[in-house]
């Protein structure tokens, strides 16, 4: 009985999430873009994936392989700049299909956006994007960056991760 973490990630915070999660539960960790492990190989799994441009970057991989995996334990965790709450939700469950939202178990993570490591073209859209946001709060973390990056929150996920094993074990 085995679980895995598959994540997307495009500057490396949902990556360093998914490396914490492996360190404190053992479980192995893969790339769900740029790899091919298969995810039905195994028993419960962990997917995590950021929110770019209000989606989340994992949709395909997600849609691609959810017959497969339908009918196991998920927990799916998401790294955004905004804190948990509806605009979060929405964006969410706009990248989704509904059965997956009903099915898995979410915990929602804060990231980083440092300026300096963007992408000429995620810079300038960021730039604009915060310039015009009328949330001046969120519009400066958008052109000035942030750092949210905090290595207990991934606490509920080992917990997750806990209680699934001592499940399976049982059954
Ligand atoms: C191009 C770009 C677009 C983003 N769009 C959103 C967004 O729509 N909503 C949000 O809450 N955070 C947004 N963020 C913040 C990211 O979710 C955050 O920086 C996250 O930590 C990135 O994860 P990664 O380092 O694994 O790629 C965006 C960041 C970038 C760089």
């Amino acid at each position: 009985m085995k679980g895995a973490i598959f994540y997307s990630s495009k500057y490396g915070s949902t990556a360093q999430y998914a490396s914490w999660t492996a360190e404190a539960t053992g479980l192995p960790v893969f790339d769900a873009i740029d790899g091919n492990e298969d995810p039905s190989n195994y028993d419960f799994l962990v997917l995590g994936s950021p929110i770019i441009y209000f989606r989340l970057s994992i949709r395909k991989w997600l849609k691609k392989h959810w017959t497969e995996i339908r009918q196991k334990p998920i927990l799916f965790y998401s790294v955004s700049g905004s804190a948990a709450g509806k605009k979060l939700d929405n964006w969410i469950s706009k990248s989704l299909p509904q059965e997956a939202i009903s099915k898995m178990y979410f915990v929602n993570l804060m990231g980083r956006q440092i300026p300096e490591e963007l992408t000429l073209f995620d810079g300038t859209m960021l730039q604009i994007a915060g310039f015009f946001n009328p949330d001046r709060e969120a519009g400066r973390q958008e052109s000035k960056g942030f750092d949210f990056m905090d290595k207990s929150s991934i606490e509920p996920i080992v917990q997750w991760v806990h209680e699934i094993e001592a499940k399976i074990e049982v059954a």
